[in-house]
């Protein structure tokens, strides 16, 4: 286990051909064992390129106005009602997820590849158990009819594929050619697709939900947060959508919040890498096959580097962190290709909850629960009632 900023800079970037990611093979399986997150060397690189260039913010500001649909959406809707917060994140993540991985074309697989998907999320931590009527199993079966819906959505795009690949990260996918002799199978296509819509839901989803509870916490930062959104030049937001999040200079105290918020959640509290030789390591001795863990969360709540590390205190990133002290999104050639993708998601949600609701936690219940992810207790139950100017 590895708690040292240095120590996890050597495993994840300096030395990261020496520790290959891994996964229990039952998430493999699930997940598609195509997907970027199993892979290193040139087919890693490969699909890295293609997925980051799907999600660069060059890329996604496009979709800004459309994320700004789906929070409109689901806003009016919690108003004075009592809901499950984590569960509302995850279906406002998952809609951005599916318009990331399809893009805007409304493929008539849409629905189908969306109830899928939520059947295989059911049993996606359940255990193992490849028997009739296990959760594990259903999922199982839901991944096989998932991935004939993704062939069929493909062959469609490729048939119609003078109009261009269609959107999102399935539509970057099709167009990588290569000159056509190493074109990306439809196998490497859908257990990439899912992937991506994996990676992307629940993360975002649990760290929107503590958001939430962190700005509930602490009413004075809600306020000021408040204060700083109905600010962001209105008329720049109305002119243009896309500097919303393009110039977060000029909410550095929303910004702050939510970095604090990556910080203290820490919902990726470490993540798995295996030696593929022995190493040598700062003295230590790693035989082939032992498991390393670079802990994100022992480094984030760190003293040394976070004073006071369990305060919720964004003004603590008014000067940047020291290098490789904080690493929400990882590290090196396996970090998150999404991160600005779950920044921007946050920052609309954030601009439109704090200057039209507020929101009262219902129970008294603080706690942890996990789901694997961190996140508190019972989803963080609350009452979303309009602000009063
Ligand atoms: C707040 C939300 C998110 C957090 C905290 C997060 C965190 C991370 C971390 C820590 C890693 C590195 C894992 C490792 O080194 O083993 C990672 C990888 C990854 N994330 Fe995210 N992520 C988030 C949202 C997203 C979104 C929105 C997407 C989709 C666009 C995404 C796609 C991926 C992918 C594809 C990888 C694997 C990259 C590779 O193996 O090269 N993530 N994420």
């Amino acid at each position: 286990m590895i708690s040292s900023p240095d120590a996890a800079k050597i495993v994840l970037v300096t030395k990261a051909h020496l520790f290959k990611p891994t996964y229990p093979p039952s998430k493999e399986k699930m997940i598609g064992p195509e997907a970027i997150f199993f892979h290193q060397g040139p087919y890693h690189s490969r699909l890295k390129k293609l997925v980051q260039a799907s999600f660069l913010p060059s890329a996604i500001r496009g979709s800004v106005s459309e994320i700004e649909q789906i929070v409109l959406k689901f806003l009016p809707a919690w108003e004075n009602t009592t809901l499950n917060t984590l569960q509302e994140m995850k279906r406002y993540a998952f809609d951005v997820a599916m318009i990331s991985a399809f893009g805007h074309k409304q493929d008539k697989e849409i629905n189908g590849i969306k109830q899928l998907y939520q059947c295989l999320e059911k049993g996606y931590n359940s255990m193992p158990l490849d028997l009739p009527g296990t959760p594990f199993n259903k999922a199982m079966k839901a991944r096989k009819l998932l991935n004939e819906t993704l062939r069929r959505l493909i062959k469609e795009r490729r048939e119609n594929e003078k109009q261009g690949g269609g959107g999102g990260l399935l539509g970057v996918l099709l167009g990588d050619k290569n000159q056509k002799v190493d074109q990306l199978s439809d196998s490497q296509i859908a257990d990439n697709v899912i992937g991506v819509i994996f990676a992307a839901h629940d993360t975002t989803a649990s760290v929107l939900t503590w958001l939430l509870k962190y700005l509930h916490d602490n009413g004075n930062l809600l306020e000021a947060v408040t204060r700083e959104q109905e600010g962001v030049r209105r008329e720049i937001i109305e002119a243009n959508r896309r500097l919303m999040w393009d110039d977060t200079r000029h909410m550095p105290l929303t910004t702050r919040v939510i970095q604090e918020t990556l910080r203290t959640a820490s919902i990726l509290s470490f993540t798995f890498r295996e030696a593929v030789e022995d190493v040598e390591f700062e003295g230590y001795y790693i035989p082939k096959g032992w498991k390393v863990l670079p802990l994100f969360r022992t480094i984030h709540h760190c003293a040394d580097f976070f004073p006071k590390p369990e305060k919720f205190d964004p003004s603590r990133f008014e000067v940047p962190p020291k290098p490789n002290t904080f690493m929400p999104f990882g590290n090196g050639v396996h970090s998150c290709p999404g991160s600005e993708l779950a920044k921007l998601e946050m920052l609309v949600l954030l601009h439109h909850l704090t200057t039209k609701y507020r929101w009262q936690v219902v129970g008294d219940e603080d706690g942890i629960q996990y789901g694997p992810f961190p996140v508190p207790k019972k989803g963080l139950p609350v009452k979303v009632t309009p602000r009063n100017i």
